[in-house]
């Protein structure tokens, strides 16, 4: 870690928004094992589908891998420290399923669950409280291989087995669990657009991969519980709202089914016990097999709902995409620029729209009643200099995360139920198929050298939370 001044520089704070939260809201930082840790083939960690799909030619937008990543598996004590030094309470991170069951099933790689309790144990020594993500979409291979993955009901069977394995043997570090990350994007990205691993552009496997995932959801649920009954567990689901482009009924009805498809997918199933009639109606041809106890493990009760966001979409109809005929569009922007018509965007082109969490938080609240909440990922990709002194100037992430929290902190007021907030990501890393060209940290790394600075939006993390904590120890409403 360089050696920096740990001031950080208050001159913005005239555009910044004042944030309000209670003593007790929970603040973190995370992350994915395929995104950070590297060591793709040590210490008996078996392949996955994001080594083979990254190793393939053409596949990542910068031809690069996850195999050195941020080597977070090697200096994870360091990474350990610069969370303290950030006034971390929370970690996310995810465990890679094929170090643990380097098959996905069966034989357990027990040098693998050693770097996960090493891990934990850091964490714990520094009063940081882990949250422990299962499935951040790096299938083991070989299920992927031989059993065809998620597109096999099967998989959700090998899945609960896993999170079974998992709880018990770090169960007595680790008390909160998140069983999938994002389902919806694994299987419309890995399964339908061919952009994600295992590269898949088939339509028909989409809806039965969802259904599957969130088979394997509900008896992971359930299987944690039966070995370690005091675990909270939760699933994180990306959610975000969906406009229509115009006000036109054809884009007003695109917008309907794009929200469908994006959000209701999932929420309808674990909350409802249903799946949206329109987009089941759409892709008739190609729905799962839903047998009548799959919906007692889908809706079997969470303690908690993970919710990533970070933009909102744009629907329109769009006559020659088959059966769907709908499109999506953050924005229709270059991602070199970072203005357009009074928006802002990112460098991923994705617009920033704070509003949208406080939508999607209350959307929450009003619909899906009132889950406990914890925003597991928000953040955003700026394109960041290296370090010079020491520090990375990144107002516009500052700005960023403060918003974001702002519309948060406004939500709560609203009743919404949300208890926590971990930025993505602690550090720069592997983008999936955008590779090393978009940071998303407020630690910057160089991907040479690996070393880590913290970048000024760290440290505005860093003073943010101690500000939240002062205040309330002022007397503030806790
Ligand atoms: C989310 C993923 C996460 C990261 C961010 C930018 O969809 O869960 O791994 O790539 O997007």
């Amino acid at each position: 870690m360089t050696d920096q001044s740990l001031v950080y520089d208050t001159s913005m704070e005239a555009v910044m928004m004042k944030v309000d939260l209670p003593g007790n809201f929970i603040y973190g930082a995370a992350t994915a094992a395929y995104q950070v840790e590297g060591a793709w083939n040590e210490d008996g960690r078996g392949e996955s589908i994001w080594d083979s799909f990254a190793h393939k030619k053409g596949t990542i937008r910068d031809g690069s891998t996850g195999d050195v990543a941020c080597d977070h598996y090697h200096r994870y004590s360091e990474d350990v420290a610069i969370m303290k030094t950030l006034n971390l309470d929370a970690y996310r991170f995810s465990i890679s399923w094929s170090r643990v069951l380097p098959e996905g099933k069966g034989r357990i790689n027990h040098r693998g669950l050693d770097f996960y309790k090493k891990l934990l144990d850091s964490l714990l020594e520094h009063d940081i409280t882990p949250y422990v993500t299962l499935f951040h979409w790096d299938l083991p291979l070989y299920l992927q291989e031989k059993f065809g993955g998620f597109y096999n009901r099967q998989c959700s069977d090998y899945f609960a087995d896993y999170a079974a394995i998992v709880a018990k043997e770090l169960g007595d570090r680790a008390g909160n669990w998140i069983t999938l990350n994002e389902p919806q994007d694994y299987a419309s990205n890995g399964h339908f657009l061919g952009e994600h691993a295992p590269g898949h552009k088939r339509v028909w496997e989409f809806l039965k991969v969802v259904h599957h995932l969130l088979l394997g959801h509900g008896k992971a649920v359930q299987s944690i519980k039966a070995v370690r009954p005091e675990s909270k567990v939760g699933i994180t689901l990306n959610l975000m709202p969906v406009h229509p482009r115009t006000e036109s009924e054809r884009d007003m009805n695109a917008a309907g089914l794009a929200d469908q498809f994006m959000n209701r997918v999932t929420l309808d199933p674990l909350f409802r016990g249903s799946y949206p009639e329109k987009l089941f109606h759409t892709l008739r041809w190609f729905k799962p097999k839903v047998e009548e106890q799959d919906w007692d493990y889908i809706t079997t009760g969470i303690d908690f709902l993970g919710v990533n966001n970070y933009t909102r979409e744009f629907a329109y109809h769009v006559w020659y995409i088959p059966l769907l005929h709908t499109w999506m569009t953050g924005g229709d922007i270059a991602e070199t620029e970072y203005e357009k018509n009074g928006r802002q965007y990112t460098s991923m082109g994705w617009e920033v729209f704070p509003r949208g969490m406080y939508d999607v938080l209350m959307r929450l609240k009003n619909e899906y009643g009132n889950p406990p909440v914890l925003v597991t990922e928000n953040g955003a990709a700026f394109d960041d200099v290296s370090p010079v002194n020491g520090r990375v100037p990144d107002e516009k992430r500052v700005q960023f995360i403060n918003g974001y929290l702002h519309m948060i902190a406004r939500a709560l007021q609203d009743g919404s139920d949300v208890r926590g907030y971990f930025v993505w990501s602690l550090l720069d890393n592997f983008e999936w198929s955008v590779g090393f060209t978009k940071r998303f940290g407020i630690v910057y790394v160089n991907y040479e050298t690996l070393e880590r600075t913290i970048k000024d939006s760290g440290l505005w993390y860093m003073d943010f939370i101690k500000s939240q904590k002062n205040r309330q120890g002022e007397g503030g409403k806790g």
